[in-house]
C-alpha cells in the first residue's frame, strides 16, 4: 500500500495515476473540502484528514509500505512543511515503511534564511536522511503544472505579468515527469537513499516563458515586468496588519530573486538514473493546452 499525501495536488494527483495505472494499491490522503473524486475513480483508498492532525497522520499510515510526501503548505510552512513530514516520518519508522519519497525544493540546502518553506524543506531532509529509513529526496525546479493557469490567461489576455528579474535562470520541469520519477524512486537502486535536483532539459530565462506562450498561442506577449522593490514595498505593507503573512511571502520574494535550474550534469544523470527523456516546457505546455 502506497500512502501519497497531496494526493489533489499537481503532483500528487499524477503519482495517484501512475500508481493506479500499473494496478498498485494507495492510500489517498485528501481533506474533505479537496476536489478527490477522480482519485476515487482510479481505485485509490481514500483517507479523508487533515495534516495539521497528528491523529489523523498517525491512522493514515497504518499498513503502508510506502510513503510519497507531496502536499503543499498553503503558506503555513511550521506546520505542513515541517512538522506534518517530521510525523509522517516518524510513523513510517512506526509502522516499517519500506522507502519514503520526499518532495522538496530546488536550492533547499542554499540557507535562504527568509524563506521558511525552504528552511522546512531542509530540516525534513535532514531528518529523512538521519531516519534509518531507505528514501529519495527530490528536489525539484518549478513545476510546469502551474503555469497551466498563467498560460490560460495568457490566451485570453496577451498579458504576461513577469514578477523580478527576467534574466534570472529556471529549469521548469514537466510535473508528470517528475511524478513518475517519484513513483519509479521506490524500485530504482540508484535512487535509494539520494538526493536529486530535478528540473527539465532546457535552462531558461524568466523571459522565455511568455515567448513560449506566444509561439504556442500565436501572440505577440504583452510583458509586465514590475522589479522586485515593488513587492517587497507591498510585502512591508502586509506586514503592518499580518505580519505571518509577511513571513511566508519571503518564500516567494526568495523564489523571485534567485535562479533555480539543474546543471547540464545533472539533467543527464537523472535521465540515465530513471531511463526516461525529460519534456521540455514548451512540448508539456502543448500536450495540455495546443490546439
Ligand atoms: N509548485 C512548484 O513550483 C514547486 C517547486 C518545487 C517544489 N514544490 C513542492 O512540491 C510539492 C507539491 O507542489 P504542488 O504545486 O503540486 O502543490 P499543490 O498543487 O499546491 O497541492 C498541494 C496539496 O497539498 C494538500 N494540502 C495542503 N494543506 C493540507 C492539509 N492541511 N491537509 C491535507 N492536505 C493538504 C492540498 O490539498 P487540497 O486539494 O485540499 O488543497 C493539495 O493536495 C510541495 O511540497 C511543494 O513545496 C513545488
Amino acid at each position: 500500500m502506497y500512502l501519497v499525501t497531496g494526493a489533489t495536488g499537481g503532483i500528487g494527483r499524477r503519482v495517484v495515476r501512475l500508481l493506479r495505472e500499473r494496478d498498485l494499491s494507495v492510500r489517498a490522503f485528501v481533506r474533505l473540502t479537496s476536489r478527490y473524486g477522480e482519485l476515487e475513480q482510479r481505485g485509490a483508498e481514500l483517507f479523508i484528514g487533515d495534516l495539521r492532525q497528528e491523529r489523523d497522520i498517525q491512522k493514515a499510515c497504518k499498513g503502508v509500505q510506502y510513503i510519497i510526501s507531496t502536499h503543499g503548505s498553503g503558506g503555513d510552512a511550521q506546520a505542513l512543511d515541517y512538522r506534518a513530514n517530521i510525523e509522517l516520518i516518524d510513523q513510517a519508522k512506526e509502522n516499517g515503511v519500506e522507502h519514503f519519497v520526499f518532495i522538496s525544493v530546488l536550492g533547499a540546502d542554499r540557507g535562504y534564511e527568509d524563506a521558511p518553506t525552504f528552511k522546512a524543506k531542509r530540516a525534513v531532509e535532514k531528518y529523512l536522511q538521519s531516519s534509518g529509513l531507505n528514501y529519495t529526496i527530490l528536489r525539484p525546479a518549478g513545476l510546469a503544472s502551474n503555469l497551466i493557469p498563467l498560460a490560460e490567461q495568457f490566451r485570453q489576455t496577451g498579458i504576461y505579468l513577469l514578477n523580478g528579474d527576467a534574466k534570472n535562470r529556471t529549469s521548469i520541469v514537466s510535473t508528470d515527469d517528475l511524478a513518475q520519477i517519484a513513483v519509479d524512486s521506490v524500485n530504482l537502486e540508484g535512487a535509494r537513499n539520494q538526493i536529486f535536483p530535478v528540473g527539465g532539459p532546457d535552462v531558461l530565462k524568466r523571459q522565455d516563458i511568455p515567448r513560449i506562450f506566444g509561439r504556442l498561442f500565436n501572440k505577440e506577449p504583452i510583458v509586465i515586468n514590475p522589479p522586485l522593490v515593488v513587492l517587497d514595498g507591498l510585502r512591508n505593507a502586509i506586514g503592518f496588519v499580518n505580519p505571518q503573512a509577511r513571513k511566508s511571502l519571503g518564500t516567494f520574494r526568495t523564489l523571485l530573486a534567485n535562479e533555480f535550474f539543474c546543471t547540464a550534469d545533472e539533467i543527464v544523470n537523472l535521465e540515465l538514473i530513471f531511463n526516461l527523456k525529460l519534456e521540455s516546457l514548451e512540448s508539456f505546455l502543448q500536450r495540455y493546452l495546443g490546439s
